[in-house]
């Protein structure tokens, strides 16, 4: 073929689409972008952000508004405040923001490079993961079928509060409820307990967990200043890396093991057992990969535990800091349960002040503040707005449940709010009431939002129906928290019980 030949085939080959990638990013829009600060060269608007980021962005937010853009080094980003934004975006504009910026991400080894369901692009892969955890795991009839593993961990928690109890010790309340949590998920997806109790293997999967989580939450500077990635000034690479292979490790000891002990398991599958026989493939054709696998594990073990776990513990600092509503929810269950038995996952619908207490605590402490970002790879134009192509959005779930627009008294615990009488009584958390959206909304919506909210009102209902609670002499519960993806309590809850309930209830 001669030299202009070829020419003329390439031009007429890649013109297009270099048309279209030109365009994609120089077509200017006639609309403004969104207000926000201007920030400083090279970084951008990072300096502004501080540890909490959630707390930053919601201060600058009252100055820009509920639509605001930033360059974060070369970055863009938006960030939305309130309900009525979060609805644009999750609804209109919810599939083009159905992607997350993991590509950009210099910490991406951390993310399964995206092969996890958590940072992986709108793609067939992620369609397949999400489907098969809600059939064999999340949905709500693979969810029921696994109530006897609650209830047994609940159970052995319940055992274990008693015995601290009897011995004078105080009880240390996020580790026993991650034992619980990551228990209950260990079973149900590889059938095993992962703690026998809460010991120092514990202690060290919970610090695995913590690093992943509140490195997480760091802005990296590294991420937004490509240039000077490779110098990891903050040191957040090197340790979410680290916190990443040891907990690769720990799913690939438990992977070994459930392939060692599958005979065991004949006619009782786990969630694992179903996946791997599962038929679906993806839309172009394809299994789940080995890391596929383990990139899910390690979702459902990070995403699945801290979360739920942290909004009990925040649910019972606030009981304990109002002793009044303690006290009505103690009687509310009184009322209905009795004291012969302890609290049952089917009592809850009977319970609504119980639903009160916890929709009242995933509104103020929401515990993922801001989203997990979402990423738009094409320019749109929202409310008014240009929103470049390649923008990062992120929703301030935090500053949204904490609205003095939406929410009287916001800062306040009033979970009366939520019965019949106050005035948020219609709103739910599940993701189509913007005013509140603990799990997020639209496509990357919570995959667990049903066990989340079950994990979180079984476990405080049994916390406050088996027990009375009293923090040790001249303590007192502060409400102050640990910036991070998720935001736990800074000090958590060291307090001893007392049963409350029949004494067979505990055995
Ligand atoms: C009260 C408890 C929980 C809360 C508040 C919570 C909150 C959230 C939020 C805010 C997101 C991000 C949504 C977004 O990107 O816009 C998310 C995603 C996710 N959550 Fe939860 N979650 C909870 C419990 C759970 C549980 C129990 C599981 C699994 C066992 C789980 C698994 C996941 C996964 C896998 C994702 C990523 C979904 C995706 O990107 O497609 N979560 N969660």
């Amino acid at each position: 073929m001669d030299a202009t030949l070829l020419l003329i085939i390439l031009t007429s080959l890649f013109t297009p689409l270099l048309l279209h990638l030109l365009l994609r990013h120089h077509r200017r829009s006639t609309l403004p972008l969104p207000p926000g600060p201007r920030g400083y060269p090279i970084l951008g608007a990072l300096p502004l952000i501080g540890p909490a980021a959630h707390v930053s962005l919601a201060n600058l937010a009252k100055r820009y508004g509920p639509i605001m853009y930033l360059k974060l080094g070369t970055r863009s980003v938006v960030v939305v405040s309130t309900s009525s934004a979060a609805r644009s975006f999750l609804t209109t504009f919810d599939h083009q923001f159905a992607n997350r910026p993991t590509a950009t991400m210099k910490t991406k080894e951390a993310a399964y490079n995206g092969e996890d369901m958590v940072f992986s692009n709108y793609t067939p892969r992620w369609k397949l993961l999400r489907r098969l955890s809600t059939i064999h795991m999340l949905g709500n009839k693979a969810f029921t079928k696994w109530a006897n593993v609650r209830r047994s961990e609940v159970m052995h928690m319940l055992h274990a509060m008693h015995e601290s109890s009897k011995l004078g010790k105080p009880v240390l309340v996020p580790e026993m409820l991650i034992c619980a949590t990551t228990n209950i998920i260990g079973r149900v997806m590889l059938s095993q307990r992962v703690f026998d109790s809460v010991d120092e293997e514990l202690g060290k999967f919970r610090d695995v967990l913590k690093e992943l989580l509140t490195g997480g939450g760091i802005f990296n500077i590294g991420d937004f200043v490509p240039g000077i990635g490779w110098m990891d000034l903050q040191g957040v690479k090197a340790k979410l890396v680290k916190a990443h292979r040891k907990m690769d490790d720990m799913m690939k000891k438990m992977l070994a093991l459930h392939k060692a002990t599958m005979k065991e398991r004949e006619g009782c599958p786990d969630f694992i057992d179903l996946v791997l026989a599962s038929e679906l493939r993806d839309d172009d054709g394809e299994k789940l990969s080995d890391v596929n696998i383990r990139a899910l594990l390690s979702n459902m073990f990070s995403a699945g535990t801290d979360t739920s776990t942290i909004i009990v513990e925040w649910a019972l600092a606030e009981l304990i800091k109002n002793p009044a509503i303690l006290k009505r929810l103690q009687s509310e269950m009184d009322a209905i349960i009795g004291q012969e038995r302890i609290l049952q996952e089917d009592d809850i619908s009977k319970l609504p002040y119980l639903q009160a207490v916890c929709k009242e605590a995933l509104r103020l402490h929401a515990s993922t503040p801001l989203s997990i970002p979402h990423y738009s790879f094409e320019s749109c134009e929202v409310e008014g707005y240009h929103i470049p192509a390649d923008t990062r959005l992120l929703i301030n779930i935090w500053a949204i449940g904490r609205d003095p627009d939406i929410w009287e008294n916001p800062l306040e615990f009033i979970p009366e709010r939520f019965l019949p009488g106050g005035n948020a009584v219609n709103i739910e958390p599940h993701g189509t009431d913007f005013e509140m959206i603990p799990f997020g909304a639209g496509r990357r919506i919570c995959v667990g939002k049903q066990a989340g909210m079950v994990f979180v009102q079984y476990l405080l209902g049994v916390l406050v129906h088996g027990f009375n609670w009293q923090m040790p002499k001249g303590e007192e519960i502060d409400l102050k928290e640990t910036p991070g993806l998720v935001i736990p309590k800074e000090v958590p809850i060291k307090a001893f019980v007392t049963p409350r309930l029949a004494s067979k209830v505990y055995f």
